[in-house]
Parts: structure tokens; C-alpha cells; sequence
């Protein structure tokens, strides 16, 4: 890595989610060895993965519009799904990446989606495992993702649905999709 990604995402961050960001991409190299992705990739989208995490919603409300970014009804009112949205445009345009899995891995690691590639499925996992999580379930977690990357899926689908259902939330329609999918074994 040319570019020291982790002095660009520090200033953007809390020091907790600065950690959180390197426990991910760790977590994110450890899945990528475990089941043949590309590591540095993984790192480096562990890394990125929620670089606008901690921006104001006044600033991402901005800079959507800068990008000419549409939010659909759904996402207007998820403030938690912005930074993913923002982020992968960020890093785009901003940090001049050009890798599209990458760029896709930071943008779908909050909401999944149907048809995820294994570094989408690495970051969308590894956001939900790494060493800094602590929430209940989540040593079942590291043992389901661990064991089986799809396994894993199921488990993460069924967490995060279960979450926003208890909270009384909408979900985004990515996430159902991803969720239909892993469940009706397609
Ligand atoms: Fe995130
Ligand atoms: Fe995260």
C-alpha cells in the first residue's frame, strides 16, 4: 500500500471507531486467508469501511448533494445506512480508488444485498466479528464465520432483520433480497 490509509481515516474518526476500522480490516484478512480472497484488498477495504462514520449528518446530507447523490425513501430515514452510501462515493471520488470491489464491499457492508461477492461478504461479516464487538451472540458469530462463510450469512441476516424488526425500523430492500436469498437457498 503506496498510500498510508490509516493516517487518512484517523483524523475522520473517533479514536474508538479508528480501532473498531483496523479490528475490522484484521478481521477482514483473517476471513480473506481463510477462504482465498485477496488480502490486501480486504485490508484495505476493512480500513475504509466506515471512513464517513463520523461525519455530521449536516456534512453527508452536503456532500450527497455535492455527488448528486438520490437517497430512496428508505434511506432518508436510516441516517445509519448513510456512511456506507457516502463512504463508497467518497473513496471514489475523493481518494481516487478504482476498484470497484472495494468500492462495492464499503458500500454494501451495512445493508448486504443478494449476490455478494466474497469480499462483500468478508467486510459484511467481518464488521460483525471483529476483536473490538462485543454484543450478545457475537462469540457464536466468530464460530459461525469461522466455520462457513454461509452459515455466517444466515446467522448476520438473521441478526441484523431481527435487530431493525425489534426496533420497530424499516428494512432496506437490499437487505430483505439478501435475506430471501440466503433463506430460500438459491
Ligand atoms: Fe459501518
Ligand atoms: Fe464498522
Amino acid at each position: 500500500m503506496n498510500v498510508d490509509y490509516k493516517e487518512i481515516i484517523r483524523p475522520k474518526l473517533t479514536p474508538k471507531r479508528y480501532f473498531h476500522s483496523l479490528c475490522v480490516a484484521e478481521e477482514a484478512v483473517i476471513l480473506a486467508e481463510k477462504y482465498g480472497c485477496d488480502t490486501e484488498k480486504a485490508y484495505l477495504a476493512g480500513v475504509l469501511h466506515d471512513i464517513m462514520k463520523d461525519i455530521s449528518k449536516e456534512e453527508m446530507l452536503k456532500m450527497f448533494k455535492e455527488f448528486d447523490i438520490i437517497l430512496t425513501d428508505v434511506e432518508k430515514q436510516a441516517p445509519k445506512l448513510w456512511h456506507a452510501i457516502l463512504g463508497s462515493e467518497y473513496i471514489r471520488r475523493e481518494l481516487k480508488i478504482d476498484d470497484e470491489e472495494i468500492i462495492s464491499a464499503v458500500r454494501y457492508h451495512t445493508t448486504a444485498k443478494p449476490d455478494m461477492t466474497l469480499l462483500e461478504k468478508i467486510i459484511y461479516l467481518a464488521d460483525f466479528t471483529s476483536q473490538d464487538r462485543d454484543y450478545n451472540g457475537v462469540d457464536e458469530m466468530r464460530i459461525a464465520v469461522r466455520e462457513d462463510l454461509t452459515v455466517a450469512m444466515k446467522e448476520a441476516l438473521k441478526f441484523s432483520v431481527a435487530d431493525l424488526v425489534s426496533q420497530e425500523k424499516a428494512i432496506h430492500p437490499d437487505t430483505i433480497a439478501a435475506y430471501n436469498q440466503v433463506f430460500m437457498n438459491m
